[in-house]
């Protein structure tokens, strides 16, 4: 009976270990610089369309965020009065510096990720790769493996690898599935360059 108890005890410690506390502290919390809502600025209060701040340019290139000059084209001065705008007005717009964000999606520097094929070529919606993050109401943390080094969103939310939802998660096979799944060849060369 004694061994059984012991056994259940270190089962649970362990449990708790590896689904609670090492997920905890794998990862870091890191809050991005400004607070913003999508939701805002591309739902009924503004109603700008995505590719007003995410665009391809014309030679094909994803722009990514936007930059301060975007954001000053309303917020010269403040519209509202919430701490956030007054940050954004005084600190970026104003002294005319970029503002850090975190981007959650970027992966190594190793693989090339080409929006342009993803978009026109494949007819891909953003959501397929990023969820809902275009109609959130704020950002979340920013979650940084304190092993790898890179963003959560690149091995997804489960640290046993499940998937939450077909975004969850941009590591190499969820490139490669996807691609096989469409018969797009997989060469090393096409990634990593
Ligand atoms: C007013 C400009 C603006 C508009 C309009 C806008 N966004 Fe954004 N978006 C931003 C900014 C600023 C960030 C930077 C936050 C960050 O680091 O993720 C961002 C971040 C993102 C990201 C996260 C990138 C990452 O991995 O960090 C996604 C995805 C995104 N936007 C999708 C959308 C979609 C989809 C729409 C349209 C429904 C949209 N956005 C409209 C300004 C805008
Ligand atoms: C087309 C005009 C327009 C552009 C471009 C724009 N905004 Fe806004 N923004 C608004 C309006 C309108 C509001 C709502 C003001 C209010 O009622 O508080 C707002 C609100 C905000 C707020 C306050 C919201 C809150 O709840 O705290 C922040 C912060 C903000 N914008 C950041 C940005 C950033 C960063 C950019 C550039 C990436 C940007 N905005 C680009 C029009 C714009
Ligand atoms: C949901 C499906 C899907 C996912 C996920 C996906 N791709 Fe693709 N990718 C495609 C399709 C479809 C094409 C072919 C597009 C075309 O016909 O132009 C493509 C093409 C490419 C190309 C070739 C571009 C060119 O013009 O030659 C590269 C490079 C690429 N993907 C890299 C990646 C990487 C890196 C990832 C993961 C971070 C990824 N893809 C994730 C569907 C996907
Ligand atoms: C096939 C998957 C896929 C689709 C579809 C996709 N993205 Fe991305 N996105 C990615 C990946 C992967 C990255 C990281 C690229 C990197 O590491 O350089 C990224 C990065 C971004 C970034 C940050 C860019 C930066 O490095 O500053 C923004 C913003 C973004 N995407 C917005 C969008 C928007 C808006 C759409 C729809 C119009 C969209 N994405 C469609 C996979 C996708
Ligand atoms: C569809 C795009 C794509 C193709 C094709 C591809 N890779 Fe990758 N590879 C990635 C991405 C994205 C990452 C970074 C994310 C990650 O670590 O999973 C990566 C990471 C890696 C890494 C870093 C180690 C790791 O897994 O984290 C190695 C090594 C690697 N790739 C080798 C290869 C080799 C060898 C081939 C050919 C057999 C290949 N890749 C084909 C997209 C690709």
């Amino acid at each position: 009976m004694k061994s059984i108890r012991w056994f259940v005890a270190g089962f649970v410690v362990m449990m708790l270990f590896g689904w609670v506390i090492f997920p905890a502290i794998l990862y870091t919390h890191e809050e991005q610089p400004l607070q913003f809502s999508h939701k805002v600025h591309s739902g009924e209060t503004v109603g700008l369309p995505c590719q007003d701040c995410h665009r391809l340019s014309a030679d094909g290139r994803f722009e990514g965020v936007p930059a301060i000059a975007k954001c000053a084209e309303c917020h010269a001065e403040a519209i509202g009065s919430t701490a956030d705008e007054r940050l954004l007005v005084e600190e970026y717009v104003k002294k005319g510096r970029e503002i850090p964000w975190l981007v959650y999606a970027r992966g190594p520097q190793n693989a090339s990720f080409p929006h342009a094929s993803h978009l026109i070529g494949a007819g891909l919606a953003c959501e397929r790769c990023h969820g809902s993050q275009g109609t959130a109401e704020s950002l979340p943390a920013f979650r940084r493996n304190r092993i790898s080094g890179e963003s959560q969103a690149i091995w997804g939310t489960s640290i046993a690898g499940f998937k939450m939802a077909e975004w969850d998660g941009m590591k190499m096979d969820d490139c490669a599935r996807c691609h096989r799944e469409r018969g797009v060849a997989n060469t090393c060369l096409k990634c990593h360059k």
